[in-house]
């Protein structure tokens, strides 16, 4: 039976998912490299690393630095990233996230983060909700990024449930693939034709709620 909730943090709990597009659209232009909000959708979830590659890919522009120049590149769109979340509080929570944190607790139910950011406890931190979470689980501390199933699996050791015990939530293909891959009741945030294998699609955060999803996971 249910134990645990797991929450991505980028784009479903708070707007970050904009702020990295931002950051990497800013460093894409330096290069000379054509970055949209569509390519931006194969980056949500994936590693800083990985994610500069892909751009550099979309540029033809992979051969052109070395390894000490894309760590270089890196730095650079984090700086830049560092500096737009750096006003974060706790009202820059997306909708209905509060109330669904909120009532996860009430219903004694575990709750956890697993993200593919190296800077998840500084937005968890800012967002106040550091402490509210019985387990976090961020970039630093796994080999494999999504859609390797680790990060949650090491979300769920955390919380001490089985991974079928857990509801995972996330707005990127690769996060979805990573939930399915650790054998969780997967839901997805976004649009419904980039989540074929989610076990439930809702449009935004505002639709969440915590009955309808419990409902479907007992079937
Ligand atoms: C999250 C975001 C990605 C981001 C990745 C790494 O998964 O969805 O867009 O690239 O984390 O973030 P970081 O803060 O470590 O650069
Ligand atoms: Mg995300």
């Amino acid at each position: 039976s249910l134990k645990a909730f797991i929450f991505d943090l980028d784009g479903v709990i708070t707007d970050t998912a904009e702020y990295h597009f931002l950051a990497w659209k800013a460093l894409a232009e330096e290069l000379g490299i054509s970055f949209t909000r569509e390519d931006n959708e194969q980056l949500k979830g994936v590693s800083r690393m990985d994610s500069l590659e892909k751009i550099l890919e979309l540029g033809s522009r992979t051969g052109d630095f070395s390894a000490d120049e894309k760590q270089a590149l890196a730095e650079k769109k984090n700086e830049h990233y560092l500096t737009l979340i750096q006003n974060i509080t706790p009202d820059d929570l997306l909708p209905a996230i509060k109330e669904l944190i909120a009532d996860i607790k009430t219903s004694g139910l575990k709750l956890g983060l697993a993200s593919a950011s190296k800077n998840a406890f500084t937005v968890m931190e800012s967002l106040g909700l550091k402490a509210e979470f019985d387990g976090i689980v961020d970039a630093k501390t796994v080999a494999h990024g999504k859609p390797h199933p680790e990060v949650f699996l090491r979300a769920a050791e955390m919380l001490g449930v089985e991974p079928e015990a857990c509801i995972s939530i996330e707005d990127a293909a690769a996060g979805i693939q990573a939930i399915k891959a650790a054998g969780m009741f997967a839901v997805a945030v976004g649009p419904k034709e980039s989540f074929e294998n989610a076990d439930i699609v809702y449009a935004s955060t505002a639709e969440l709620s915590l009955e309808k999803i419990i409902e479907v996971y007992n079937g």
